[in-house]
């Protein structure tokens, strides 16, 4: 959506704010550019979609031939009634009780496990199948300590020097292994964490102790530039290098496999913006206040993980600059979507958009202080659509009303 400000200010008139607004062209130029920068004749992408699970984002991706990272019975429930098959799902387990491992097999997808405890369970009651399993490539990355997932300090994966005793297991209960798995953080910061964290897979996956391998994958974490002084990486160098190496591992393997990623940021983050308005200006001593209709329940990132996220004042793009602390409306003080941010004077009634906020924004949203999420606006070639609707406030707690007990009783 390029030189898009009278279209936003079009979708804030006709469907209020606080909104999100998707660009599906954008997704779909991220989908096709992540083809081309790793060509590998069978390249396989399963999007993240704890990322963002917008119907018309999953359908987008479902037409470009995507597969689906799930976490949770929901997230699968979700894949399946947007249409992706059962067989172009991967199943990511963590910390997953007994109940929950029935009910994904029962979808038929392919479990991939990440504990040695869980393996023996899986293996115990379903003997004979077929699964991926999920190492802890002990490299450590990310763009914030939160979501960097390999190494010691980290909850994820089964150890490298742990494969005598899966081979135990999978030969015990006749588990063939199809997959190996790693994901190394979100946001990698470092160029050579894929590829360190390749070389940590490979070193395990011999023929010997893995003869029926179909597939390795190496998760997603591909980083976008949030900052302003962010350099882009360069992925199709990197796909260079990634493809490269994994030819020469599949040489000494003996056999093609499939090379899978997950991204989920890298497909969606930038396709996304929240459109809020300024209902206040403050001026308190020698800090100017910005207070907007959303808050950080809302896109909680800066709050969370103190991400940066670009803003753009659409009202008054032109506007002299001066320096402010951008707001939510919830009753705690680290309801910011920035800090001291430099940008084109702010009046009361402007629109503000919060950029890159398509990864992880709206899926980690919540009603604290009983407030509703924003609604969903979508835009594909240039045509507007609505896509979830923002709850009234009377709504919401009609909502939350008709789940709760009859008071009478308890
Ligand atoms: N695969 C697995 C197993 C994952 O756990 C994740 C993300 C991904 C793939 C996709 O990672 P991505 O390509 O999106 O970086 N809420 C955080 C990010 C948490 C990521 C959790 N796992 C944020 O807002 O930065």
């Amino acid at each position: 959506m390029k030189n898009d400000t009278p279209l936003l200010k079009t979708i804030a008139e006709k469907f209020g704010t606080p909104t999100y607004v998707y660009d599906l062209d954008r997704i779909k130029d991220q989908y096709r550019s992540f083809q081309d920068a790793f060509p590998w004749p069978s390249l396989k992408i399963f999007y993240a979609m704890k990322a963002n699970y917008n119907i018309c984002v999953l359908t987008t991706l479902k037409d470009l031939g995507a597969g689906i990272d799930a976490v949770s019975p929901g997230d699968l429930y979700m894949a399946i009634s947007c249409g992706f098959d059962p067989s172009n799902i991967i199943y990511t387990a963590n910390n997953m009780k007994e109940t929950e491992m029935d009910e994904v097999m029962e979808t038929g997808v392919l479990m991939n496990i990440d504990s040695l405890s869980r393996l023996e369970k899986y293996a115990k009651r379903y003997p004979c199948t077929r699964i991926c399993l999920r190492f802890n490539p002990d490299v450590v990355d990310g763009e914030h300590d939160k979501i960097k997932t390999g190494g010691d300090l980290t909850k994820f994966g089964i150890l490298l020097e742990d494969v005598a005793k899966v081979k135990k297991i999978t030969t015990q209960y006749d588990i063939k292994v199809v997959g190996l798995h790693e994901h190394t953080g979100s946001g990698l910061i470092k160029p050579d964490s894929i590829l360190t964290a390749m070389e940590r897979i490979m070193s395990i996956a011999t023929r010997d102790n893995f003869p029926d391998l179909t597939f390795l994958d190496f998760g997603g974490g591909f980083k976008v530039a949030y900052g302003p002084d962010e350099v882009p990486v360069d992925y199709k160098e990197m796909g260079a290098r990634v493809v490269d190496r994994f030819s020469r591992f599949i040489h000494t393997y003996g056999r093609h496999l499939e090379l899978r990623f997950e991204p989920g940021k890298y497909l969606t983050a930038q396709a996304g913006r929240l459109l809020v308005e300024v209902n206040t200006i403050k001026h308190n001593r020698n800090r100017t206040i910005c207070g907007t209709d959303s808050g950080f329940p809302q896109l909680i990132r800066p709050m969370f993980y103190d991400a940066y996220h670009k803003i753009e004042n659409i009202s008054n793009p032109d506007g002299k600059a001066f320096v402010y602390d951008i707001c939510g409306n919830i009753c705690e003080t680290g309801d910011l979507f920035a800090k001291d941010r430099l940008l084109p004077q702010i009046r009361e009634n402007d629109l503000l958009s919060i950029q890159d906020a398509g990864a992880y924004c709206y899926a980690m949203g919540g009603t604290y202080n009983l407030r509703p999420m924003p609604a969903e606006v979508v835009v594909k070639n240039k045509k507007v659509s609505l896509s979830r609707r923002r709850l009234t406030s009377r709504q919401l707690i009609d909502l939350i009303c008709s789940e709760s007990a009859d008071i009478n009783h308890v």
